[in-house]
């Protein structure tokens, strides 16, 4: 689809969407030009995920990247952004000290870069921290099940809540952020029975990555589902295009042309 009447999604429109049954569609983004683009395709949501911290910096988690390199991600996307409704992880560190410490970040995001939500890892531990930033009329996305900023203490990228005890405590969670007014919930990579349930019992819009289809939207990350990652293979993961073999090719043929002096041609040239 191309998007022509730029029609801003706002929270409401999310709500309104899970009212009708239709899906929603979130992708990350962490530039100008893949965001106008995903823009332009007419994507609901773009996520300033802190998988930037993977994906563009190349480390091995989220935990290094800072709220200003967040920020610098940020402002390039809101700059390209007509529609969808941009959304901010707080990274680590810039929101579990102390709920002034997050309000002071989500501020900082807010205004430096004109986003319009953060999002936030975690359940009930960050009740207050949550409280105090939607005091500030900040928007806030919690994300439940797999939280990468918690790997140290997991251990491990594997499905969470399969276990009874984790399954009520991140339905209990899940109850808890939307009682206290979080807009949306994204659930990372938990048994779909589960995420189903989920969505079910809370009325705010459930976004599933690896959470099967009974959820109210699905959340991937772009570099992921268009093939530059291929060393990342989840099973939840679609892949939409094979773009690492293809740039690659590109990158082959102009290196030959240009060793071949075939490029440039007469035609490419003042
Ligand atoms: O940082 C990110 O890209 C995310 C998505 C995987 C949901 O949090």
């Amino acid at each position: 689809m191309k998007n022509n009447t730029y029609k801003r999604i706002t929270t409401n429109s999310l709500n309104e969407m899970k009212q009708k049954n239709e899906k929603i569609t979130m992708l990350t983004s962490y530039d100008y030009t893949m965001a106008k683009i995903i823009d332009d395709s007419g994507i609901d949501v773009i996520l300033v995920g802190d998988s930037a911290s993977n994906v563009m910096a190349g480390h091995e988690t989220t935990l290094p990247i800072t709220l200003d390199q967040m920020i610098y991600h940020a402002s390039s996307v809101v700059r390209a952004v007509k529609r969808s409704l941009v959304v901010v992880d707080l990274p680590f560190g810039t929101y579990q000290g102390n709920s002034k410490e997050a309000l002071n970040s989500s501020i900082k995001i807010m205004k430096e870069s004109g986003a319009h939500a953060v999002k936030m890892e975690g359940g009930s531990e960050i009740s207050e921290s949550i409280q105090r930033i939607l005091t500030a009329g900040i928007p806030v996305m919690g994300h439940l099940g797999l939280t990468p900023q918690s790997i140290y203490k997991f251990g491990t990228y594997t499905v969470r809540a399969k276990q009874k005890e984790e399954a009520n405590k991140l339905i209990s969670d899940a109850k808890h952020l939307e009682s206290i007014g979080c807009f949306a919930l994204v659930l990372e990579k938990v048994p779909s029975t589960l995420a189903k349930k989920v969505s079910k019992t809370v009325s705010v819009p459930v976004i599933g990555i690896g959470a099967g289809k009974d959820v109210d939207g699905q959340v991937l990350v772009t570099h992921d589902m268009i093939g530059m990652t291929k060393e990342f293979n989840p099973r939840f993961l679609r892949r939409y295009l094979d773009l690492d073999n293809q740039i690659s090719n590109a990158v082959k043929n102009y290196i030959a042309d240009v060793k071949n002096q075939d490029f440039p041609n007469s035609n490419e040239q003042y």
